[in-house]
């Protein structure tokens, strides 16, 4: 068993520690690989009533400049085990630090079929059920079995079955009050052994027929996405960025109805029933021109406009500040309400 101390440290810089690259000082911050480790953390945090603030890789937060006023737990716990093989399936735990296309890597390049359409998202194993991570079609949701969590209150671990985490688009119990008190430990996934590919997304369809790959194999499919992901997202080594920064929207039928009468070529998908999701893109670009917009050293992502990123020297206010005039302006061309994908971290206002 593990019993190495936990090292607190105190007054320590996040801004290389998230893909904005921006943002002010944790008031402590420490590093725990075991379970051991997490609940010492948690009891430090407690005795001294401060806020605690998991963080994986940083690739979904916009961190206050002003910092974290509490503890930053970073969540290291690794491992990959197998267990309940079948026939077609079988089940894999793997621990929250792990980094999430590692291990995409490592299910493709043993043969097994769930994940592949979510390689190379950035971030950690931890992270993809507290915001139900997805990209051409197919959600983290739909192989996750059941999550391991920590209980700050009771104090014990718990697992928390595929249904009771809540899971919907971009969403779960995790982001919830009642979520809060749950630290996510390792997350099993079911993934399967025989072929079972999803190609029907606009983009990876493309993608696949452009080349004549008439017949893909799970590593063409991890190829393409790689490869899409590529030309339409910018690199964490260019750029500061967290990915989408809002949400798709998700409105009523009839609301989309009226919707259509004023722009009669904005798109829909069919989301739950009696709903339908508009791509966000679409309108900062056909409605808001917003793409390609930049103010002082933040913009709206050329070739991907749901995506904010950073040039230079750039402070986590500027960013929030360009998110709130972009939902400011959907608002008001569109009377739409726009959603932040990207959590914000610490005092803002
Ligand atoms: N579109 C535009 N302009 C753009 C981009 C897209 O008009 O600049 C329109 C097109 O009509 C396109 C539609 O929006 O067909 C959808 O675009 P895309 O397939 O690029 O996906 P998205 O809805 O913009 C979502 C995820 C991405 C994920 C892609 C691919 C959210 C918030 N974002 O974006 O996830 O990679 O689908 O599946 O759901 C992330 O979460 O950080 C992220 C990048």
């Amino acid at each position: 068993m593990d019993v190495t101390p936990i090292e607190i440290s105190e007054n320590t810089p996040l801004k290389l520690l998230n893909t904005f690259k921006t943002g002010g000082n944790a008031c402590y911050f420490v590093d725990v690989s075991t379970i051991k480790q997490l609940i010492q953390a948690v009891s430090f945090a407690q005795k001294r009533s401060l806020p605690i603030f998991i963080l994986g890789e940083g690739s979904n937060i916009l961190i206050s400049d002003e910092g974290f006023d509490g503890l930053v737990i970073r969540m290291k716990i690794s491992g990959i085990t197998f267990q309940n093989e079948t026939e077609e399936k079988i089940e894999v735990r793997v621990g929250a630090g792990e980094h999430w296309d590692f291990f995409v890597e490592h299910m493709v390049s043993k043969g097994l079929y769930g994940i592949e359409n979510l390689s190379g998202i950035p971030g950690s194993v931890g992270a993809a059920p507290v915001q139900n991570i997805g990209a051409y079609g197919v959600e983290a949701k739909d192989s996750i079995l059941f999550v391991d969590v920590f209980d700050i209150e009771d104090t014990k671990i718990k697992k928390i079955s595929s249904p009771d985490c809540n899971f919907s688009y971009r969403d779960s119990i995790f982001k919830t009050e009642k979520g809060k008190k749950y630290i996510i430990v390792s997350v099993t996934f079911l993934l399967k052994k025989h072929k079972n590919l999803s190609t029907d997304y606009r983009d990876l369809a493309l993608y696949l027929k452009e080349r004549d790959i008439t017949h893909p194999s799970l590593q063409d499919i991890r190829n393409a996405i790689l490869e899409i992901r590529k030309q339409k997202l910018p690199s964490l080594a260019d750029y500061g960025t967290a990915g989408s920064f809002f949400k798709n929207i998700i409105i009523q039928d009839r609301e989309f109805k009226l919707l259509k009468e004023r722009f009669p070529k904005i798109p829909s998908f069919l989301a739950e029933v009696g709903k339908v999701k508009i791509p966000t893109a679409w309108v900062f670009d056909n409605i808001c021109n917003l793409k390609g917009l930049r103010e002082g050293n933040v913009g709206v992502y050329e070739r991907q406009a749901l995506v904010l990123v950073t040039f230079g020297n750039a402070t986590s206010l500027e960013v929030k500040n360009l998110s709130d005039f972009i939902i400011e302006e959907v608002k008001k061309k569109t009377g739409l309400l726009l959603e932040r994908e990207v959590q914000l971290v610490g005092m803002f206002d």
